[in-house]
Formats: structure tokens, C-alpha cells, sequence
């Protein structure tokens, strides 16, 4: 299965949400390709954000390698699921990919958790270590329930 996280910066959200369901695949046992793009490209080649990158390195997960890249219209066909990690990012997605745009394959991220509640991870840009803190354990949450929903859907793939 192909997931692609997305938020608009591709620095702080969605390279940890890449970063932890990454590491639950593999622990899972499942054989997942999980990406992450941002859709506003203003941050397009930089590695993620230093706070992110150092709260995911205190539980072990090194996402100090990714690099951040614009979410593009072939991505619709590219992924199996893209999760938005808020409203604004959906609507971001709409407009880039236009008469691509699948309601199947995109959701918001913390639907699987909150279903219904139309719930936004918050954008820690502007914000704390304890924002960025906060953002981790929301996220960490977030993919232990996507990974108990979609897995059997993929045990070999
Ligand atoms: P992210 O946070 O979407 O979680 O990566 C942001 C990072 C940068 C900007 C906005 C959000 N920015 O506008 O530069």
C-alpha cells in the first residue's frame, strides 16, 4: 500500500506522521511505502524542522533525512491513501489536482481517530517545543489507529 502524508510545509507535520508510521509498519510487519509532501512548496529541498526532527529522535526515529518536496497533481494516481493533516491542507489538494481528486483516497488525518470530528492536527510552525510535543502524540495516536484499520487490508503488500 502506498500512503503519502501531506500538510503544507512538508518541515513539521507530515514528516513526523511520515517518520512514526514508517517505524509502526515495519514493526507490524507490513510493507508499506509511506511519503510525505507539503502543498505549498515554500520549503521545497529542506530537511524537516529542527524541533521535529529532535522530538522524533528522543523516541528513537531519525527523520532527519527527508526532504521536503510540493504535492502534485500525478500524486492522485502515485498513492493508495493521502492523509491531510487539516481542512486548509484538503483544500489545497482540491485545487492541485482538479478533476484527479478522489474522495476515496483523501482523508483527513485524524479521521480514523476522531471520525466525524473533521479534526485538524495543529500547525506548530509558529509555535513551542511543546507544541511540537504536543504534535507528536496527537500524530503517534493518529497512526496507531490507521494501522489497526488498514492492515489487514495489506498484509503482503
Ligand atoms: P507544516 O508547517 O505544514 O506542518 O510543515 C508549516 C511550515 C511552514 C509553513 C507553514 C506551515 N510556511 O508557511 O512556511
Amino acid at each position: 500500500m502506498n500512503i503519502l502524508m501531506v500538510c503544507l510545509g512538508n518541515i513539521c507535520r507530515s514528516p513526523i506522521a511520515e517518520g512514526i508510521l514508517k517505524d509502526k509498519a515495519a514493526k507490524a510487519g507490513l510493507n508499506w511505502r509511506i511519503e510525505s509532501a507539503g502543498t505549498n512548496g515554500f520549503h521545497n529541498g529542506e530537511h524537516p524542522h529542527q524541533l521535529s526532527t529532535k522530538i522524533c529522535l528522543q523516541k528513537g526515529i531519525d527523520i532527519s533525512k527527508q526532504i521536503s518536496r510540493q504535492f502534485v497533481k500525478k500524486d492522485l494516481s502515485e498513492y493508495d491513501l493521502i492523509f491531510a493533516m487539516a481542512n486548509d491542507v484538503i483544500f489545497d489538494i482540491q485545487r492541485i489536482a482538479q478533476d484527479e481528486y478522489s474522495e476515496q483516497k483523501v482523508q483527513l488525518f485524524l479521521e480514523p481517530l476522531y471520525p466525524g470530528k473533521l479534526q485538524n492536527v495543529p500547525d506548530p510552525w509558529y509555535g513551542t517545543e511543546k507544541d511540537f510535543v504536543e504534535v507528536y502524540d496527537l500524530i503517534d495516536k493518529a497512526c496507531d489507529t490507521i494501522i489497526n484499520q488498514y492492515a489487514h487490508l495489506s498484509k503482503s503488500n
